[in-house]
Order: C-alpha cells, then sequence, then structure tokens
C-alpha cells in the first residue's frame, strides 16, 4: 500500500482499536477534527478515512460530505458506538462504505474494521493474513496453534460450525474471526443470544412474524436469520435452545427455507450457521435436552477452545496485551507490566472465568497502581488465595527438608537451583522459553542445567 489511511477523531475508546492498525504495520495518521481532516486531505494522498462517527449527529454527516466534495474517490468507513440507526442511511447517501457499529471488545472490533478494510484496499488482503491480525497469532499454546489451523482452512467454506468452551474463553471473538476473515466477511454477521430470549420470542426473533400473527404482532417482522441472509448466523449459548425451536432450526438447515411465524410464504435463505456452547451437548443429548439430528448438523467442523488453566504459556501475553489495550484507553504513558511475584501468583491461579477474568483482574491491577510495576497486592483475594495455598509436589513443599541438607545442616545452592528449575518447569507446563525467561536465565543455559541435574518430564508436575 502506498498512502497512508487517515483517521478523525481522538476519543480513548477508540485507542486501542487504532494502536492496534499501527501494529499492524498499517500506516495511519491522526487528525481530531473535520476541519483540520479537510486541511489534511488538501496536502497529501490517503487511501481511506475512518472516522469516529460518534461526534454529533451533523458534524459526522457533514465531513463525509466535504470530503467527498474534495476527493470523490477515497472510502470512508465511520466506526460508532450506537447500533445501526438512521444515520448509517443518511451517511452512505452522503458517500460513507460502511457504518462499524462497535462491540468495545477488541478483538471483535479489530477483527470487523480490517474486514472491511481489506474489502476496500485489495492491497491489505496479502498483507494482513486471516487470523494474523490479532493476539491469537501469538499463543505459544499447541491447542490454540492448531485451533488456528483449523480456522484458517475452514473460514471460506460453508458449513456450520460448532464453537465449544467454558465461559469467557473467547468462543465469541472465534465466532466474529471466522466470519470476518473468511471470503464472506461483506456479509451480514447475526448473533443471537438463545440463552436470552424467552422461549415464546425466540421463533419470532429467529424467523421473523407477519402482522397480526399473534397479538402484540403488530408490524411484519423479518427475523435474524432472514438478515443473516448470506452472511454468517451465530447461534449463541444454543446448549440451551428449547427442544421445539431445535426442530424448527434443523428444518431450516435442510430445506435453506424460512416461513414467518404466521406466513405461508417459504422464504429460501443461505446461511452458515456458527454456534457455540459451553455446554456438555452429549450430555444435554443423552438427557434428551438437545436433538442429535441437530448436532451432526451443526457440528461439521468443531472448534474446542481450551481454558486458560490449560494455555498458561499464553497467561503473561495476554496479560500483557490486556494491560497495553488498558494502558492506550487511559490515554498512554508508561507501559505498565506485572511484577516478577505477580507473574507467579498469575501461573498458580486457576482462572474459572477464563480470559475475561484475566483481563478483568488486569483493568483492575492498572487502576489500582500508580507505579509502572505491578505487583502481588494489586491482585484481588481470589488470586492470592489460591496461589497461597497451592502446594507444591511433595518433595518440592518443603524446600529445606532434612534430606537436602549437607552434614552441616546447610543447603547447597545446586539443590535449591535444581528445586527452582522443577518448580518453574511444572508452572509452566515445561516450556523451555517462559522457564527459561521467568527463571531470568537463557535457554541454552536451561537446557545445560537441565541436563545436569537429570531433571526429566517425571520429576515436573504440571498444574
Ligand atoms: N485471544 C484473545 N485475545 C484477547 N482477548 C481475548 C481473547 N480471547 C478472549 N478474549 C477476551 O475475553 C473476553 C471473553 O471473550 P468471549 O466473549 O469471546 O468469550 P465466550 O467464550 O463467548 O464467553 P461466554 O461463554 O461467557 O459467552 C472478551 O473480552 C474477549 O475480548
Ligand atoms: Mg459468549
Amino acid at each position: 500500500m502506498l498512502n497512508p489511511i487517515l483517521i478523525i477523531g481522538g476519543s480513548k475508546r477508540y485507542r486501542p482499536l487504532f494502536a492496534a492498525l499501527k501494529d499492524l504495520h498499517i500506516q495511519t495518521n491522526q487528525v481530531l477534527s473535520g476541519e483540520e481532516a479537510l486541511a489534511t486531505l488538501n496536502m497529501r494522498s490517503y487511501d481511506a478515512v475512518i472516522m469516529e462517527w460518534d461526534l454529533s449527529y451533523s458534524s459526522a454527516l457533514e465531513t463525509v460530505e466535504r470530503i467527498k466534495k474534495i476527493r470523490p474517490n477515497i472510502p470512508v468507513l465511520a466506526v460508532g458506538s450506537g447500533p445501526d440507526s438512521g444515520l448509517d442511511r443518511d451517511g452512505k447517501s452522503g458517500g460513507l462504505v460502511e457504518y462499524l457499529p462497535m462491540t468495545g471488545v477488541e478483538n471483535i472490533d479489530l477483527a470487523r474494521l480490517i474486514g472491511n478494510l481489506k474489502q476496500i484496499l485489495p492491497e491489505l488482503r496479502a498483507r494482513v493474513l486471516p487470523g494474523r491480525d490479532l493476539l491469537w497469532s501469538k499463543t505459544r499454546n499447541e491447542k490454540m496453534k492448531k485451533l488456528l489451523a483449523m480456522l484458517d482452512i475452514i473460514k471460506d467454506e460453508l458449513g456450520s460450525v460448532l464453537i465449544q468452551g467454558e465461559n469467557g474463553t473467547g468462543k465469541e471473538v472465534i465466532a466474529w474471526l471466522l466470519h470476518y476473515s473468511g471470503r464472506g466477511h461483506t456479509a451480514p454477521f447475526v448473533a443471537i443470544n438463545c440463552a436470552a430470549i424467552p422461549e415464546t420470542l425466540l421463533e419470532s426473533e429467529l424467523f421473523g412474524h407477519e402482522k397480526g400473527s399473534f397479538t402484540g404482532a403488530t408490524e411484519r417482522r423479518v427475523g435474524k436469520f432472514e438478515l443473516a441472509n448470506k452472511g454468517t448466523a451465530f447461534l449463541d449459548e444454543i446448549g440451551d435452545m428449547p427442544v421445539n425451536t431445535q426442530a424448527k432450526i434443523l428444518r431450516v438447515l435442510e430445506t435453506g427455507e424460512i416461513e414467518r411465524v404466521g406466513g405461508h410464504n417459504k422464504i429460501p435463505v443461505e446461511l452458515r450457521i456458527v454456534a457455540a456452547t459451553n455446554q456438555n451437548i452429549h450430555e444435554k443429548i443423552e438427557q434428551g435436552q438437545f436433538r442429535q439430528d441437530l448436532f451432526f448438523r451443526i457440528n461439521t467442523f468443531t472448534l474446542v477452545l481450551p481454558p486458560l488453566r490449560e494455555r498458561r504459556e499464553d497467561l503473561f501475553s495476554l496479560a500483557q496485551h490486556f494491560l497495553d489495550l488498558i494502558g492506550a484507553r487511559r490515554g498512554g504513558g508508561p507501559r505498565k507490566c506485572l511484577s516478577h511475584s505477580a507473574q507467579q501468583m498469575l501461573l498458580k491461579y486457576n482462572w474459572p472465568g477464563n480470559v475475561r477474568e484475566l483481563r478483568n483482574v488486569m483493568e483492575r491491577a492498572a487502576v489500582l497502581t500508580e507505579s509502572n510495576l505491578i505487583g502481588p497486592e494489586a491482585l484481588p483475594e481470589e488470586v492470592l488465595a489460591e496461589s497461597n495455598q497451592l502446594s507444591l509436589p511433595p518433595h518440592d513443599s518443603q524446600p529445606f527438608s532434612a534430606s537436602v541438607r549437607n552434614g552441616s545442616g546447610i543447603v547447597p545452592l545446586k539443590d535449591l537451583e535444581k528445586r527452582a528449575i522443577i518448580e518453574a518447569l511444572s508452572l509452566l507446563g515445561f516450556n523451555a522459553t517462559q522457564t527459561a525467561k521467568n527463571l531470568g536465565i537463557s535457554k541454552a543455559t536451561l537446557y545445560r542445567k537441565i541436563k545436569e541435574y537429570n531433571i526429566s518430564r517425571r520429576l515436573v508436575v504440571c498444574s
């Protein structure tokens, strides 16, 4: 790409988003107002404009129109916090390419913005590879690496995808990534939370209804499946969908047609179904709460997200990612990092709330710590309590037991060193790079010591 992208706006809310563009080596130039943007556009060439749509109604619209007057061919995208409204339509008639309502979840928003940028700037396609544009690429965890490789393979397929994982592991993020990294990313992505919609309303929500089809149906309503036509329907919490509705969904998937509640016409729909659940679907099938035939229909591809406690290798990079995001949102300043002892606490904690919990813990810690080094005191009670309780393997739990003391009752340093290495390897799942880094030695030294002390995986008890 030859020219940078011009960004208009300066609110804190979007700082991490625009900072992420820079991290992807997409050249940007940011100005604070429409006036400044016009002056800048007069001076040099840009390939696209991204503007914040949270400016006042008239000034956002006016800015698009004035930009179009001086640069009729430049694509203008807008990001905003509100749901789609008349603004979007009015903006488009003034020359806006797309209005992207932001969710506030950075990786989802980034996936969406990048997806749209790739559409208008094809040169970006080769530069920003799918799935590489997000933190996911930095994973060191084997399961996550496999999952990403799989995502890359299936992103352009129409077959349905079932995403399984505990609460907060990133199922929704993966669903968005699937949609926005694939070929169909300009088509709609429509999310339906099956657990949040009362059973009586779920069908009308999914399939729409005709005017007068039931009390309260004063208008015809287009359902989510119809809205998602040619794109992705994301059925979140599918494990909570009532069995009756399951049968109807199955019929839609098999016939490729929907019928509005109270309607008689069959409407063809072409959809990719992406479903997510934190429940054990096999158990639900056994209990008669989930239809097996629907299960077979929706799990053409299955992606299983590991809980955070099984991907401890990623803990520090995720934690730092969140600290950086929070830092960017709060206006920059010196980078905040975790102290060694705080890191140890995070490693020992079990993370029942997974990535979401880590994010909240980091947010809290960043706010509570004025300096740039975050210590254990900024971590919540539950993290401290659990990590203090964690007992190490029996031979490690009493660092100065009689067996390691020599004749004068002194502990030889090399025994302490051996113990430190075994403990670190245990906590870090035998990840040599992380272990060396945390012990403050080189990887080569670590390998030498593993050999010297005859440390095998057998001695290392992974949490
Ligand atoms: N790899 C990641 N990189 C950065 N942030 C992540 C990652 N995975 C998850 N998150 C963050 O964790 C939070 C939870 O993610 P998400 O909502 O996708 O989880 P979920 O599995 O759908 O949770 P639930 O089961 O509660 O609906 C979000 O704030 C998201 O941004
Ligand atoms: Mg979710």
